[in-house]
């Protein structure tokens, strides 16, 4: 059975699935043009582009698909989930299109299995993991994270999967491992995306050791009960829900420990735009727009942005004398 015990920072139960309402490994298992990259990051990241599902969710591509077994229906601050068609119809995944709408059908027969996550560099145990050893070595939780995209829209998301450091604690960080980087299949068959050269493929992403091992920071295998589709990362992502969303990397195969700061895909393509931090930050405005205000997919008007997109408890003294202005 999948297990969630309670941690020591205050997560309320309702977004805690009781043990009982799991669905068992076994079952989840088996249920299993050339643009500058500037223009690209105009188009695609830019609250103009912005067209998200308001009063109902969008369903391009994905009708007949529903939700699995879940009991949450509320974050801990008592929002509401979003909506799961919402969930997986407006993606953001450029290998596949820069049109949230576009991603779903193109991604629909990526192949996600056999898949293998390497796990490697400054450890003591390097591995290779295949997707169901992830899926049954570690249970799995579910865990109900608000995604804050950069782009200023954002979701609830009860998602499944298991806290990174338990994988991180297998494979044994050496001492002068200072940051884990993370990279993206790089299949630009069948991922129509990367056979345009805006970006500098693969997709990259990195988190300092202390954030990566964060409780809070999962590795995602599902979304509402069931394995993820391909538009939102399947077989496997990272969620660290006090980030943007951009720091959430899909469809993972290698996870390196490091003794530098990676360079992610978006710090090369746009330096001045995006930092490695990334913190959720109302009152540190992107270049090109403001942070302070988000559109709750499903919801009308704005809401307020919160610092540390709400995990201000749980992670603030992770960046304790930093200037978050400067590490953006
Ligand atoms: N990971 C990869 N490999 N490629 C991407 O384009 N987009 C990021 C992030 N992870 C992206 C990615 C962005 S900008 C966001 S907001 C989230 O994924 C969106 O996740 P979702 O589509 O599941 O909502």
């Amino acid at each position: 059975m999948l297990i969630k015990t309670r941690k020591s920072y205050d997560i309320s139960s309702a977004e805690i699935t009781p043990e009982r309402l799991y669905l068992s490994r076994r079952q989840f298992i088996k249920g299993a043009a050339a643009l500058s990259a500037t223009a690209l990051i105009a188009a695609a990241c830019s609250p103009v582009a912005d067209n998200a599902p308001r009063g109902r969710a969008a369903t391009t591509g994905t009708e007949g698909q529903t939700p699995g077994a879940i009991l949450a229906t509320t974050d801990e601050l008592g929002d509401p989930l979003t909506d799961y068609q919402a969930i997986v119809s407006y993606n953001n995944y450029y290998e596949f299109s820069i049109e949230k709408e576009g991603v779903a059908p193109l991604a629909q027969n990526f192949v996600t299995s056999p898949w293998q996550v390497e796990v490697y560099g400054l450890v003591r145990n390097p591995g290779v993991y295949d997707i169901d050893d992830l899926r049954t070595r570690f249970d799995q939780e579910e865990r109900v994270y608000r995604l804050r995209c950069v782009e200023a829209w954002s979701m609830v998301i009860p998602w499944v999967g298991f806290p990174l450091h338990k994988l991180l604690d297998q494979v044994e960080p050496l001492a002068e491992a200072t940051h884990v980087r993370f990279e993206t299949l790089y299949d630009p068959q069948q991922m129509p995306g990367q056979r345009r050269r805006s970006f500098n493929w693969p997709y990259v992403e990195g988190l300092r050791l202390d954030e990566a091992r964060h409780d809070l920071t999962l590795l995602a295998t599902g979304i509402y009960g069931k394995p993820l589709l391909p538009q939102n990362g399947a077989p496997v992502r990272l969620v660290v829900p006090w980030k943007y969303g951009f720091k959430s990397i899909k469809s993972i195969v290698k996870i390196e420990l490091v003794n530098y700061q990676p360079v992610s895909l978006w710090m090369a393509a746009a330096p001045n735009e995006y930092g490695f931090y990334a913190n959720v930050n109302p009152s540190v405005p992107h270049p090109r727009w403001s942070q302070a205000s988000e559109r709750r997919i499903g919801e009308w008007g704005r809401r307020d942005t919160l610092l540390f997109n709400g995990y201000e408890a749980q992670v603030a003294a992770l960046y304790a004398g930093q200037d978050l202005r400067r590490d953006f």
